[in-house]
């Protein structure tokens, strides 16, 4: 009899660990995403304070496809990849540029964007459709000024700090190019951002101009931990549908205007 009751309990105790552990599997998913919301048009904050923007958008998509609860955290630029590395279930999404020492604590998905390095700078600084990178260096070097704003961590900041180098210009770090652009003129004599940032950021400013570079063209990919190479090949299927059906493009003329 007492044999009976510790095999029922036993049983018991079996199938109630069972019913938890079920529980725990349908327990919601979540792709913790990390950004810097001050790179418009792929992540800025809206009148609400929310950060919105295509990159938003495309992880939302992709997140409701594979069953995965988004949560977006706005932190420094040159912060994210280290938040990326120390877990599974997070992804960049942040315009970032495709680099082999990114690839090396990261795992890239495809491309779904390119672009160029741009120079927002005072209306009428440039003449031409393009400028050379040196003659833009020239230009700070030569005013009063002598420093060109950047964002730190960036594939703008790695390019000018370069390009600096040997001459009296100096770089300056910001957190973001649409603080280092409210300072053109006082503290920077420009700043270097990608092209629709650098629209952006110029757009309804009678002041400020931007002109591209004659940069490399640069690719925007998501960045994934290197320990989930499932998940990207899963976002790459993804990826590529949006393409063709022009969504990246339907989220990107949404967030330009
Ligand atoms: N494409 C550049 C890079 O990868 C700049 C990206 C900045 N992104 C941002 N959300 N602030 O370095």
């Amino acid at each position: 009899m007492k044999k009976t009751v510790t095999v029922i309990l036993a049983a018991a105790m079996i199938l109630a660990c069972l019913a938890l552990a079920s529980c725990g599997q349908t327990e919601e998913k979540v792709l913790n995403v990390y950004t810097n919301a001050g790179f418009p048009p792929y992540e800025y904050l809206d009148s609400n304070g929310k950060v919105v923007g295509v990159d938003i958008d495309v992880v939302n998509y992709i997140g409701e496809k594979l069953g995965y609860k988004v949560i977006i955290s706005d932190i420094d630029f040159d912060a994210i990849l280290n938040e990326v590395s120390k877990d599974k279930f997070a992804v960049g999404a942040a315009g970032m540029s495709k680099k082999p020492d990114r690839d090396e604590v990261a795992l890239a998905s495809d491309v779904y964007a390119t672009s160029v390095q741009y120079i927002i700078a005072p209306t009428g600084t440039f003449e031409g459709e393009q400028v050379a990178l040196a003659d833009a260096i020239a230009y700070v070097a030569a005013s009063g000024i002598k420093s060109i704003g950047v964002q730190a961590g960036t594939t703008g900041a790695y390019l000018v700090d370069d390009a600096v180098k040997d001459t009296e210009a100096k770089a300056i770090e910001y957190s973001n190019a649409i603080i280092a652009s409210q300072d053109i003129g006082t503290t920077v004599a420009a700043v270097v951002i990608d092209k629709l940032p650098a629209e952006a950021i110029s757009k309804d400013k009678d002041n400020l101009q931007c002109w591209p570079l004659d940069a490399e063209m640069e690719s925007y990919v998501l960045y994934f931990n290197k320990d989930n190479a499932e998940l990207v090949k899963q976002v790459n299927d993804i990826l590529k549908q949006m393409i063709k059906d022009g969504l990246i493009d339907q989220y990107t003329v949404k967030h330009s205007s």
